[in-house]
């Protein structure tokens, strides 16, 4: 019998339940245990799946038999948990936005690099199908080249979250998105984002990435529109490219054909699991480096300080 990477989840709310589901289902992984500071969701998910469930993540990760984790925990709370599994020599999958703030970001860039482990980041985006097709189609010069990219991200406001505001929760999906297509860093950002109905953080926000050669992006997210919307449209030299990131549903317009390849729906979540595991096990490299996380978080502030100062912000690497 292979043998198993011993993995385990921190954060058992509605994703880290996802993510312990999925390693339970991947035939590389043995979900070994989980952690909650809520008692009874750590219990639920340990019951559900067969596993031990911890309230301490530092006693958790003191077990030999974890090598892997994931941290599922609030947004706030992600980079002091990931910090933790670092220093304890585990490998670590640290959920978006991966920590609150770039200077939290940057220590846990440093520690990963200091013990010569993996970090990368949820970035669930990168992982659906026909994002991999388009990365692929750009690369091989099928589309000619990108000229701008609009991204909406919009839906209710979702009670769970309240530790980040619009712009690091959802919007850092399509900072990091258009960074991967762009293939590079913005060279600036300018930003205006509001709050309509919730007090301590903004819920709407409009950015502009300009990127070298007057290539753009824009990105809009809110948490004020009744109805959930997801999707890309991509202007480049040859085609208009749009995709549905919740149907996945591809489409490609070109002045004398419009063309929907057909690309099998996967689970976004199971892929990003695997290719974690996968480069642990040093069958792959890294998709997402914690640098990633970093510069996305690097982003959404200079979005924040330009929507404050009304100025345009420029981002250096
Ligand atoms: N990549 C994606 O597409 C995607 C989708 C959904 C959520 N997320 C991210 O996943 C994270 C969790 O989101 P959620 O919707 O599951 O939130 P949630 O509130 O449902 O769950 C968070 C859980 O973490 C627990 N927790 C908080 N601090 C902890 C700590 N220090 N140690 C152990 N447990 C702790 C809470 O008790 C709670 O059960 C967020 O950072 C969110 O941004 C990413």
């Amino acid at each position: 019998m292979m043998d198993k990477l011993g993995v385990a989840v921190i954060g058992t709310g509605f994703w880290g339940r996802n993510h312990a589901r999925v390693f339970k289902e991947l035939p590389m992984t043995e979900l070994v245990a989980v952690c909650d500071i809520d008692y009874e969701r750590a219990n639920t998910v340990a019951r559900q799946f067969g596993v031990k469930a911890y309230t301490s993540p530092g006693k958790m990760l003191r077990r030999k038999d974890i090598e892997a984790v994931s941290i599922c925990t609030w947004s706030t709370s992600l980079a002091k948990e990931a910090l933790r599994a670092l220093k304890a020599g585990k490998h670590v999958l640290v959920e978006k936005p991966m920590a609150a703030n770039s200077k939290c970001a940057e220590a846990l860039l440093k520690c990963s690099e200091s013990n010569g482990l993996l970090l990368t980041v949820g970035f669930l985006m990168r992982f659906i199908p026909g994002i991999q097709y388009i990365k692929e189609a750009f690369m091989e010069k099928r589309f000619g080249e990108i000229v701008c990219a609009t991204a909406k991200r919009v839906s209710q406001w979702p009670e769970r979250i309240g530790d980040v505001g619009v712009v690091k929760d959802l919007a850092i999906h399509d900072i990091d998105m258009m960074r991967y297509l762009f293939n590079e860093n913005p060279v600036a950002v300018y930003a205006k984002a509001g709050s309509l109905r919730h007090s301590k953080f903004e819920d709407y926000a409009h950015i502009m990435l300009t990127f070298d050669g007057n290539k753009n992006a824009f990105i809009e997210a809110n948490w004020l529109t009744p109805y959930k919307t997801r999707t890309l449209v991509i202007t480049s030299s040859e085609a208009i490219i749009k995709l549905d990131y919740i149907t996945q549903e591809l489409s490609i317009e070109r002045a004398k054909e419009s063309v929907q390849p057909r690309i099998p729906w996967q689970e976004p979540l199971k892929l990003e699991l695997e290719h974690f595991v996968n480069c642990v096990l040093g069958k792959a490299k890294p998709l997402i480096t914690g640098w990633d996380g970093l510069m996305a978080i690097k982003i959404a502030e200079a979005a924040l300080k330009s929507s404050k100062t009304g100025k345009l912000i420029k981002i250096r690497d």
